[in-house]
């Protein structure tokens, strides 16, 4: 099967400027997609059928503006949405402040409600596809993240809810819980003894790339993957069973 006959092709992405995102954006455009891009930033990165915009995925205002002229911008309404922005804290309980548990609750699990509830209006039908991360499955002792795990395990409880929710409006919603990423966001990946001690225990033996994540999104994305809603599938390798 030619997974990029099945790809969709008018693709909200957010975090699109870095990491994941980036990937996530980059696989839909060689396939001949277009692209809406919703991040903080916009770097020099850009294509031809790419339109990059400032917002804040927290700011439910932001968020709808530019769901407003994604039919403008991706000749179409969106046939998937690809939530890829978030941002990652880590720091023991006792360090960790009221306001910092609000900050990465607001961004990662707030934000994951904004973009599904504004991809829901936005979309006749299509798919939801949610960052959460395997740390809504384990704990981690070396970078303890109460409020990054809590934020991300909201995301698998939403991604279940929405499945159902959405079902009869034949809108999907999937979740992907990447393990340890080679992107910004991973904080040890200038630190070749810290991977290397984390990844002998890997079933894979080594970090993700964005590639790996970015692939598994678009899988859930296309048509190949139509019988699979309310799913969180793990791109860890082996991290979760190990
Ligand atoms: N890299 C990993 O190891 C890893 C592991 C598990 C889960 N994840 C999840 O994957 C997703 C992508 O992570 P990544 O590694 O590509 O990170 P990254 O830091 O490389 O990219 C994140 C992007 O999100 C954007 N962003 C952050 N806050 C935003 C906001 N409020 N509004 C709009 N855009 C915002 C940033 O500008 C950036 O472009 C995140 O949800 C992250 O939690 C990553």
């Amino acid at each position: 099967m030619d997974l990029t006959t099945t790809l969709p092709r008018r693709v909200v992405v957010t975090g699109a400027m870095s990491g994941i995102g980036r990937a996530v954006a980059e696989g839909v455009l060689a396939a001949g997609g277009r692209v809406l891009s919703l991040d903080l930033d916009i770097t020099e990165w850009s294509h031809p059928r790419m339109v990059a915009r400032r917002v804040d995925v927290s700011t439910e205002s932001d968020v709808d503006a530019a769901f407003a002229d994604a039919p403008e911008t991706l000749l179409g309404p969106p046939d998937a949405v690809i939530h890829c922005a978030g941002i990652y804290r880590w720091a023991p309980l006792g360090d960790t402040t009221v306001a910092e548990w609000d900050r990465v609750l607001r961004v990662n699990a707030t934000g994951a409600f904004i973009i599904a509830k504004a991809a829901a209006a936005a979309m006749p039908r299509g798919v939801i596809v949610l960052l959460s991360s395997v740390a809504y499955g384990r704990g981690d002792e070396g970078e303890p993240g109460a409020a990054y795990s809590a934020s991300k395990g909201a995301i698998v409880s939403l991604t279940q809810q929405l499945a159902v929710e959405l079902g009869a409006r034949d809108i999907r919603v999937n979740a992907v819980a990447p393990g340890m990423i080679d992107t910004p966001m991973l904080t040890l990946n200038n630190d070749p003894t810290a991977v290397s001690a984390l990844t002998h225990r890997l079933p894979a033996r080594r970090l993700g790339t964005a590639q790996d994540v970015a692939a598994a999104c678009l899988f859930l994305a296309s048509g190949s993957a139509g019988y699979i809603t309310g799913a969180t599938l793990p791109v860890d390798g082996g991290y979760l069973v190990a």
